[in-house]
């Protein structure tokens, strides 16, 4: 397949960029000045097709990537962008190294790569085992499109006042008297922050599995992106991005991405090249441009996401307080943040008293805050996740996850901490001018975690 080439161009930048830090990597990983004229940056390969140097070596890629038999594909050279392009090569060697993966591969969407991911490695004796809340198009894409292709499709029972991990999987093996073929995690969840402990089901997914049928661990690690959490070293097997996010971190591109095994990317990208869901150039450097960034940014969006956590713990009007700093979690969460992430990152949420109506108020009058779904990005966004990102989540759902119709997301970004928290001052300072019984007495800290 053309894979093949992406697959050794990335194993050879992984050799020889493993004693970089990753700051150093995400500025260089993946670019070669020689190979484009001493440009320092990677160009833009804005080209759909590629010029076969002779008739003969056409042929040999063409025929490999059909899988004709005995066909070998040549060292180098590309054929058509949907298959490879140099740009998009690029960026995925970039996002390779910063993954420790064998190979990386960009999508045009988030979704893109997980329902590609998916449709690769499930089937009808391949069931899909989900620990919720997951984010809402992929909950879409297992339980509404999966099924319907013959895909069974199982929630593990984990939700806050369900089991731990160990003991769902245990549970959903006895009732179906089956196992997985894949495990699907989201770790931190959206909006919830609720923890799962990636090398939990990657130690049961081991000792499930045999040589035929093996049980692979996927994560989606939107929340924290590819520096502060790598799951493929605690044992995932693959790892999902919605690269809209931090990796693209400007709200100006959708994208996704994937990361893992050689073994296991093949059949990740094998698929990509039919499902047809691949990065353009323009996004691909986009990307590679984004991700030089993202290490600072990240540490940014951190330091002045503790801040803002600080300010929230201590304001009357708010109630619980949700993010994956380790003074919001539970002990088992906190532990297990410590073995899989070297970050709590940006994202948290929190209550107000007085519903939707309270949340309706403070996200109106937010003057920094931008009103608006997404995150990871330099402007900091606010949302309401029960009518917004998790509209769709029935009710009963939503009020075990705890996704409350008090409870506002905040996704901070890179504007100066002082503005943001005058910001969300005067915002709840609504609460008591129009509203004051909304200004609780009654303040309440709440550890959130999925037992691991
Ligand atoms: C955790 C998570 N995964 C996946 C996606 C889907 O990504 P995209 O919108 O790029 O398709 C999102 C989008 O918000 C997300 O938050």
């Amino acid at each position: 397949m053309g894979a093949v080439y992406v697959i050794g161009i990335a194993k050879e930048t992984k050799m020889k960029n493993a004693k970089l830090h990753p700051d150093t990597l995400a500025i260089h990983a993946g670019h070669r000045p020689a190979d484009h004229q001493g440009a320092v940056k990677p160009p833009i390969h804005a080209t759909s097709t590629f010029v076969f140097p002779t008739a003969e070596e056409g042929a040999a890629h063409m025929e490999a990537a059909y899988g004709v038999e005995g066909a070998v594909a040549p060292d180098s050279g590309y054929i058509y962008s949907r298959l490879g392009n140099p740009t998009r090569t690029a960026a995925e060697e970039r996002l390779a190294a910063l993954d420790g993966a064998d190979v990386s591969a960009f999508f045009s969407s988030g979704m893109a790569a997980i329902s590609t991911a998916l449709l690769a490695w499930s089937g009808p004796d391949r069931a899909v085992w989900y620990a919720p809340p997951l984010y809402g198009g992929t909950t879409h894409f297992l339980n509404e499109v999966l099924p319907v292709k013959g895909t069974p499709v199982e929630v593990l029972d984990v939700a806050p006042g369900g089991a731990d991990l160990v003991s769902a999987l245990e549970a959903k093996r006895l009732a179906t008297g089956t196992l997985p073929g894949i495990i699907f995690l989201e770790t931190p969840a959206n909006p919830t922050m609720q923890v799962v402990r990636i090398s939990t089901a990657a130690d049961w997914a081991r000792m499930h599995s045999t040589p035929e049928h093996r049980i692979l661990v996927f994560v989606d690690n939107t929340y924290l992106g590819p520096l502060m959490q790598r799951p493929l070293e605690v044992g995932a097997d693959l790892v999902l991005y919605s690269a809209t996010k931090y990796i693209g971190g400007h709200s100006d591109l959708i994208a996704g991405a994937a990361s893992g095994a050689a073994d296991i990317m093949e059949a990740v990208v094998g698929f990509r090249h039919f499902l047809g869901g691949m990065a353009d150039p323009w996004t691909s450097w986009l990307l590679a441009r984004s991700m030089e960034t993202l290490p600072i940014r990240f540490e940014r969006q951190q330091a002045t996401a503790k801040s803002i956590l600080d300010f929230l713990r201590a304001h009357p009007a708010v109630g619980t307080v949700r993010s994956a700093h380790a003074e919001d979690l539970s002990p088992d969460a906190a532990l297990a943040m410590a073995e899989q992430s070297s970050g709590a990152g940006s994202m948290l949420a929190f209550e107000v008293d007085g519903g939707r109506e309270a949340a309706f108020k403070v996200l109106n009058a937010f003057n920094v805050f931008s009103l608006a779904v997404s995150l990871g990005s330099t402007e900091s966004l606010a949302e309401h996740p029960a009518s917004m990102t998790h509209a769709g989540v029935p009710a009963d759902q939503k009020i075990q996850y705890g996704i409350t119709e008090g409870l506002i997301r905040l996704s901070i970004g890179l504007e100066h901490p002082g503005d943001l928290i005058a910001d969300l001052d005067a915002a709840l300072a609504v609460l008591r001018s129009t509203s004051s019984p909304y200004f609780s007495s009654s303040k309440g800290h709440e550890e959130t975690g999925i037992l691991v």
